[in-house]
């Protein structure tokens, strides 16, 4: 890559260009589609058009950036290797090739199986000059939902917690408001808003009835939709949640989860953010379905034995799930732990289960 870059205009023009690229794709809600920015490059290095893929059955990034300005011999940066084939919208490497763009700079190959490499080969053909990979893990970590999904099938999970740091979710009467302090809840609200949807199991409908909205006030883009998992009590019909439409997945006799996070891509959702109680963390950590955990504590201790994090008994060391830890910060005067289940560590980084 680093030969094939300095043979370019300039490699920090090249690199400034694709993280250029990847906070507009960043801004964007295009799922079951990628997020994908673009920058066209002038022969000298500056900047001539961008573009991104804002929502899905919207014009791809490539095409929004060629509709503004290029010239014949520009360079393309773009995020993901561009598509070949036509959906809601005709192949990207058609309008790359007729606009003349002699070098494409892809930050990653596209992992659905309907482009991988295809893009890349169908460029080469034309004449064009193809270097791969570039800020290749930023441009992953932008999009991690859908680099997941397209290689493994599934929608990629979240596991949020809010916890004292004594681990417990709830004190015993059922009171949970509030563990955690302002910055922490508005920092949780920001992890809403990276998600396509908002998991919670049926017994916190019935006791907190949240509405699972991502609340501030400078927020952009669509709310996530809520998901409810139900056994054998009904969601009450004065549910808050029933306004918001959620996507209930209910079976008395239990939900198959695996079964339930390969079915959320068919409603668009690539990643999802579980905010239930410690039932639901329980099924899905020992399912092996957590692909990420952010756990926050909050600046107190219970003291004693209300309600933990995770339900179930923890009968003896050779259960627990070992983590590796990913980061430790403090948010206002909690602290936000971001882990990943140590047997998911490979599988989130490469996106593949
Ligand atoms: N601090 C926090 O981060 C946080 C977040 C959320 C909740 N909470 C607290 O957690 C407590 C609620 O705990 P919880 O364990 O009841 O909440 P939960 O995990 O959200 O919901 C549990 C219920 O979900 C259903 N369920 C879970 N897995 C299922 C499956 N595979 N198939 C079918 N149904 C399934 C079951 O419903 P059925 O009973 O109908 O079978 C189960 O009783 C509340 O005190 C709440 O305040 C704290």
């Amino acid at each position: 890559v680093r030969r094939a870059i300095d043979n370019l205009v300039g490699r920090a023009d090249v690199e400034l260009a694709m993280r250029r690229a990847i906070d507009l794709a960043r801004s964007t809600h295009p799922h079951p589609n990628p997020r994908v920015g673009a920058v066209i490059l002038g022969p000298d290095g500056s900047v001539r058009a961008s573009g991104n893929h804002s929502r899905p059955g919207s014009h791809h990034a490539e095409v929004a950036a060629l509709a503004i300005a290029h010239e014949p011999g520009d360079t393309m940066v773009v995020t993901l290797e561009p598509c070949d084939h036509a959906g809601r919208t005709p192949p990207c490497t058609e309008a790359i090739i007729r606009a003349g763009i002699s070098r494409v700079v892809i930050g990653v190959e596209d992992p659905d199986p309907r482009v991988r490499g295809r893009g890349v080969s169908r460029l080469r053909e034309a004449g064009i000059d193809v270097v791969i990979g570039v800020l290749a893990d930023e441009v992953v970590a932008c999009d991690p939902g859908y680099h997941f999904q397209r290689a493994s099938g599934r929608a990629r999970i979240t596991l949020k917690l809010a916890s004292t740091v004594d681990g417990q979710v709830a004190a015993a009467d059922g009171t949970s408001r509030w563990i955690t302090d302002e910055p922490a809840r508005r920092d949780a609200h920001r992890l809403r808003s990276e998600h396509d949807g908002i998991l919670v199991g049926s017994g916190t409908v019935i006791t907190d009835d949240p509405m699972l909205t991502d609340r501030r006030p400078d927020r952009e883009g669509p709310q996530p939709r809520p998901i409810v998992v139900a056994g054998r009590r009904p969601i009450p019909p004065s549910a808050a949640i029933l306004a918001r439409e959620p996507i209930v997945y209910a079976d008395d006799e239990g939900v198959d989860l695996a079964e339930m996070a390969r079915d959320l891509p068919e409603h668009g959702i690539l990643s999802v953010l579980v905010e239930g109680g410690p039932s639901i963390a329980h099924s899905l950590l020992h399912a092996g379905l957590v692909d990420e955990l952010v756990w926050y504590f909050g600046p107190i201790v219970g003291a004693g034995v209300g309600v933990p994090a995770v339900s179930g008994v923890f009968a003896t060391m050779a259960e627990a799930i070992p983590l590796a830890i990913e980061s430790v910060a403090t948010v206002g005067s909690s602290i936000r732990v971001v882990a990943t289940p140590a047997d998911r560590r490979l599988a989130s980084s490469t996106g593949v289960t």
